[in-house]
């Protein structure tokens, strides 16, 4: 249905709806092959509606044989309601049955501390990741950007690099709360598809600047989400776009 690196334009509803409807198909298609459906989530405001729509219509979709995932998290605790899964709980996890232990929050605290380092938090990850996931591929990446060009927890001078293989690391975010846990590029370029969502007029002026700027993931994040053998595609809503 779609090329490699594709885009889908709409006023808002009609993309979010669109958005819930390949996210539907991505899953029915994962079942239908005979596994699980592995899908990642990102937090911030954009995908709020994507989740309502998700939940209200949650009857109809394979549930039961889905996996979610987190993108990034903030570290706080998860009853936080700054964390993005308390807000994926909020609006979607809680109006859907499915089993809670397919339900994979990111371990950002651990030994009672928040994100450090040694306590292990994203080499467990990573290693549910690995265990679970066919190939440690995700079948569907839900990302955002911000107006700086970030995606996921993935920022203006994050050190990429130093991620090499790595699936899941530590960041800091310039915004508040600035310690976060991502998936790194190499986790979401080896996702089967990606999708940006970008809604709102605020968003206007870094789409236009996207646009014209050269590839650069140290400046630009979102730049670097060159998924390896899967789609990226772009849903960005007639305000982002056009202002
Ligand atoms: C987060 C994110 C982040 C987000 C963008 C866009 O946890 O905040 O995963 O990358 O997608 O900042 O945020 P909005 O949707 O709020 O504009």
């Amino acid at each position: 249905k779609y090329r490699n690196s594709d885009m889908v334009s709409a006023w808002a509803e009609e993309l979010v709806r669109q958005l819930a409807a390949d996210i539907q198909a991505s899953a029915e298609e994962a079942v239908a092959e005979g596994g699980m459906f592995h899908l990642a989530l990102s937090g911030g405001s954009s995908p709020l509606a994507l989740f309502q729509r998700l939940a209200v219509h949650h009857y109809s979709f394979p549930w039961r044989h889905t996996h979610v995932w987190m993108v990034d998290e903030r570290c706080v605790p998860l009853t936080e309601p700054s964390s993005n899964f308390h807000t994926l709980h909020e609006h979607l996890l809680r109006h859907v049955r499915m089993p809670y232990f397919n339900v994979h929050p990111m371990p950002v605290q651990l030994n009672q501390r928040l994100c450090v380092e040694e306590d292990g938090g994203p080499l467990a990850y990573e290693r549910d990741i690995a265990r679970l996931v066919n190939g440690s591929s995700f079948h569907f990446v839900l990302l955002g950007v911000g107006y700086d060009g970030h995606t996921a927890s993935l920022f203006q001078g994050t050190q990429l690099e130093a991620h090499g293989d790595k699936l899941v690391a530590l960041t800091e975010s310039p915004a508040k709360p600035h310690q976060r846990m991502s998936l790194t590029l190499a986790a979401i370029n080896r996702a089967r598809r990606v999708a940006v969502l970008v809604t709102g007029r605020g968003k206007h002026e870094m789409i236009t600047q996207l646009s014209r700027v050269k590839d650069d993931p140290r400046k630009w994040p979102v730049t670097g989400i060159k998924p390896a053998s899967g789609k990226l595609v772009w849903y960005i809503d007639y305000e982002a776009l056009l202002g």
